[in-house]
């Protein structure tokens, strides 16, 4: 499968550091009404195990490093966030896992929509059921 890798729009300032940004509808092709993020996790643990019926999101690490597979039911493949510049647009129906390859990462969300647990498939034999529909 072909990740949609987004390149955050990234100001560098000489000894200043850099400064990334990126705006609803403008630089992502959603409006943006939740922004979540992951954080205080060790080094190896896997969270995610889950897909969206409806929701788009876009996922970035402002620090460390997280590796994200995805599998849409036919193609899998996977990405390294490990850039604060780098983007991955999900759009539904994306069974995903997330792999914190350094301690203390932090994975950042924007998504699409509000938080509804009954957009959530949690089980991946009724993933392949949903897609199959
Ligand atoms: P979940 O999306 O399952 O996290 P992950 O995929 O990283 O393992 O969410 C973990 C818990 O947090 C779950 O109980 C639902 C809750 N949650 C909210 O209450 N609001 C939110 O916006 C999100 C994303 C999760």
């Amino acid at each position: 499968m072909n990740p949609t890798l987004l390149q955050i729009k990234t100001v560098s300032t000489p000894n200043l550091g850099s400064l990334s940004f990126f705006e609803a509808d403008h630089d992502i092709p959603f409006p943006i009404k939740r922004i979540y993020y992951i954080h205080g996790v060790a080094k190896n643990i896997q969270r995610g195990a889950h897909a969206h019926k409806q929701l788009k999101q876009l996922l970035f690490c402002p620090y460390g490093s997280v590796k994200i597979f995805m599998d849409d039911g036919h193609d899998k493949g996977d990405v390294v966030l490990d850039d604060p510049s780098k983007g991955l647009i999900i759009t539904p129906c994306i069974w995903r896992d997330m792999l914190w390859l350094v301690e203390n990462s932090v994975l950042c969300v924007a998504a699409s929509d509000y938080y509804d647990e009954g957009d959530y498939i949690r089980d991946y034999n009724e993933f392949i059921t949903w897609i199959n529909r």
